[in-house]
């Protein structure tokens, strides 16, 4: 299978990898895992108590190109956003932005479920109720 140019440009050259201080108040740690083919992907963001915008986004995935990219895509798209904005990112936007083919959908799950997992992670150690929280939740 071809992987898209924006794929093989992330998976060479991926933006923010790394770790932050998963102990510290302003971090939000997400760590999900695609039960489809066991690939493992960490996204962390640093967030602006005051202005809940995200200063900061690092990741490690251990996973296929896809994932690779998908979470380095998603790093590059959070910072600057308030955690709400952030919210708001979905898996087709990153499908539509690598060309990924429908076999490859499922690793960019991965990295939405890995932006929400890390901001609620953050809402939880900083008691934050947001407006967004309200209608996911209400829609259960
Ligand atoms: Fe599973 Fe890509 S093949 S995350």
């Amino acid at each position: 299978m071809a992987y898209s140019d924006k794929v093989v440009d992330h998976y060479n050259n991926p933006r923010n990898v790394g770790t932050l201080d998963k102990a510290s108040e302003d971090v939000g740690t997400g760590l999900v895992g695609a039960p489809e083919c066991g690939d493992v992907m960490r996204l962390q963001i640093k967030v602006n108590p005051e202005t809940q915008v995200i200063e900061d986004a690092k990741f490690k995935t251990f996973g296929c190109g896809s994932a690779i990219a998908s979470s380095s895509l998603a790093t590059e798209w959070v910072k600057g956003k308030t955690i709400d904005e952030a919210l708001s990112i979905s898996n087709t936007d990153i499908v539509k932005e690598l060309a990924l083919p429908p076999v490859k959908i499922h690793c960019s799950v991965l990295a939405e479920d890995a932006i929400r997992a890390a901001i609620g992670d953050w809402k939880k150690k900083n008691s934050v109720e947001t407006a967004a929280a309200v209608p996911a939740a209400a829609a259960h």
